[in-house]
């Protein structure tokens, strides 16, 4: 019986190789999936590949170090290629994340990168977004003022993540919004409706950049057509 941490593992590794040759600069991501994405270049960058990385968050950053795995400041090198988890996965591509807080940094990195690929497990397939909240990191200045806005907007109550008392701060020290929308039958207008309020600096609806899905299930590891 396999675990949920062993089709994590599966759906990690074989992104590694089937996407990734040495001589390659690739993006890690942030999350328990991209974690097996990270230990697998750590076991080819020790075996003598040549792979170096640029790492979506601080978490990112300290496994890479510890694993040896050469990296790379974002901007310094092209991306070759990006493996990164998801939230959710719609059968368009476009996609939730930012649930482990990275999403300013992953979706630079998806941005870059030459291709993009996402790894998830079944249960991240959805017909629509919007089950999962849809993160939004705000400047911390802005944050009375976006998430009225977006009360006012949307009709959704957003909820200051980790609590407004103490609010959760990423690696850029800012606060998350997580969005209750619900459906979104636009992801795309969504992101761009939210990006339009003053203040916020990213939201975690990913549109148009994602070029493979690889899903890991107790059958096996398969990847999704378009
Ligand atoms: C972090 C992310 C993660 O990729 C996403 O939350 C999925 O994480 P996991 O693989 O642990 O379910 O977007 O910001």
């Amino acid at each position: 019986m396999k675990t949920a941490d062993d089709l994590k593992r599966a759906a990690g590794f074989a992104a590694v190789d089937r996407y990734v040759r040495t001589g390659m600069c690739i993006g890690l991501g942030t999350g328990s999936t991209a974690h097996w994405a990270i230990v697998r270049t750590g076991e080819r960058v020790a075996a003598g590949e040549q792979i170096a990385a640029v790492a979506t968050s601080g978490v990112t950053e300290r496994l890479c170090r510890e694993l040896g795995i050469p990296l790379v400041l974002f901007g310094d090198r092209e991306i070759d290629v990006a493996i990164d988890g998801a939230d959710e996965v719609a059968a368009d591509f476009s996609l939730t994340k930012g649930g482990g807080g990275a999403l300013f940094r992953e979706k630079a990195v998806a941005i870059a990168a030459g291709t993009f690929v996402v790894i998830v497990t079944p249960e991240k397939l959805v017909d629509r977004l919007g089950a999962f909240p849809t993160p939004v990191e705000v400047v911390p200045y802005s944050l009375p003022y976006v998430r009225r806005r977006i009360a006012a907007t949307f009709g959704v109550e957003p909820a200051v993540r980790g609590g407004a008392a103490s609010p959760f701060v990423t690696d850029n020290g800012n606060p998350i919004l997580d969005c209750a929308f619900g459906p979104l039958s636009d992801p795309a207008a969504r992101d761009a409706e939210l990006r339009a309020i003053h203040g916020v600096v990213a939201t975690g609806l990913f549109w148009g950049l994602t070029d493979a899905v690889i899903v890991a299930d107790p059958e096996g590891v398969r990847e999704l057509a378009r």
